[in-house]
């Protein structure tokens, strides 16, 4: 697995040049964005993200209904990309596409799309690896961190901090051993009667709450790993620890101090063992990815703890922070610049796993 260093757009740029024009398009379908977007010799051209809105109703993904989204939206997201792009398909010089993690019907639907288009042209499908796009992200941004550095990846389905070196070795530090971070901001917020996704809902609510209101436990595991059911089920005890009548008045007096207080403990725990791994690994620079990453009290406390410990927090821009296309555009792009393509054999795979050496071995 290549880091941040091996993917910069220096070595990009170098590798795409001498008239051999690169022309990218990327597809993301691993859950229920259904996205692409058209990366040309390096520059981001267009990116078309179409969400899917039938899941608000059900308060969480409906994966039956994620594929079907996909099967229906995916053409014309693709048109509208190369579109705004001001390319042809017949332009395009190579196609990315998230191969997994993810819901396997949504997969095969960017996958199979991806397979088809590459068979008809004639050109190079590259299989990407959804976290690897997450970390890729970080180089849509004008600024990225160069090795060694953290990366800390905080997703509907991902946590997990990792450590790359000068060589680009990445070691995984920790990882979540039960919800990830953005499934605990959607499962607190359903328990709140808020809408899915419910990491918006919350950060928004919680700007104007008191954070201090209700101290709900931060649990904290041995090495780096998190755990995150704890705290979605204290929410969840502390309100039925009240009678029906009193809690509806209580939810409407104090919600945004629920959401303020409930994010402030998903931020502690996610900030001290940054800050303990900047230390112990004498490690400066630190990125933080995946959709959680949007939050603006995490931005603004990660960057805090590391400016106190003379380090640089990099976060992509809020665009790219939730699932996109441009970053498996991006991913992709580097992927085939350097000779890397696959088969059309390829498949989906639900839980394909990222090549990442375990810390200790
Ligand atoms: O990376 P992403 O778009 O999809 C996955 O790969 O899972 O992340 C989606 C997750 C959801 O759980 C969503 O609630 C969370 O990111 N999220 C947030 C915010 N925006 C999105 N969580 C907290 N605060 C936010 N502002
Ligand atoms: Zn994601």
């Amino acid at each position: 697995m290549e880091s941040p260093t091996k993917h910069s757009r220096q070595m990009f740029s170098s590798k795409c040049g001498n008239n051999e024009k690169s022309c990218v398009l990327g597809i993301e379908t691993s859950c229920d964005d259904t996205a692409a977007a058209v990366m040309v010799d390096g520059t981001l051209k267009s990116s078309i993200i179409s969400s899917q809105p039938d899941h608000v109703l059900f308060g969480g993904v409906v994966p039956e209904l994620a594929s079907r989204a996909h099967d229906r939206l995916l053409v014309p997201v693709v048109e509208s990309a190369l579109r705004e792009a001001g390319v042809s398909i017949h332009d395009l010089t190579g196609i990315a596409v998230t191969r997994g993690p993810g819901l396997i019907g949504s997969l095969m639907v960017g996958v199979s799309f991806a397979k088809a288009l590459a068979a008809g042209l004639g050109i190079p499908l590259v299989g990407v690896h959804h976290l690897d796009g997450h970390v890729d992200s970080l180089l849509l941004g004008d600024t990225h961190p160069e090795p060694p550095t953290l990366i800390l990846v905080v997703s509907g389905g991902h946590t997990q901090l990792m450590h790359v070196d000068e060589s680009g070795t990445r070691t995984l530090l920790g990882k979540t051993r039960d919800d990830a971070a953005g499934e605990a901001f959607d499962k607190v917020a359903a328990i709140l009667g808020l809408d899915y996704p419910g990491g918006p809902v919350i950060d928004r609510l919680a700007a104007h709450g008191d954070p201090s209101f209700h101290a709900f436990p931060r649990t904290r595991l041995s090495g780096y790993d998190w755990s995150f059911s704890g705290i979605k089920t204290s929410v969840l005890y502390h309100l039925n620890s009240m009678d029906e009548s009193v809690r509806a008045t209580y939810l409407e007096e104090h919600l945004e101090d629920l959401c303020a207080s409930f994010q402030e403990a998903i931020v502690d725990m996610l900030t001290a063992p940054v800050a303990r791994a900047m230390k112990e690994t004498g490690t400066h620079s630190v990125g933080l990815v995946g959709g959680v990453s949007a939050n603006s009290r995490l931005r603004a406390r990660m960057g805090h703890t590391t400016d106190l410990l003379g380090g640089h927090l990099y976060v992509p821009d809020l665009l790219f922070s939730m699932d996109n296309a441009a970053m498996i555009a991006l991913s992709g792009s580097l992927k085939l610049a350097r000779g890397e393509q696959d088969s059309l054999s390829m498949t989906a795979h639900p839980s394909l796993s990222m090549d990442l050496h375990e810390a200790g071995q």
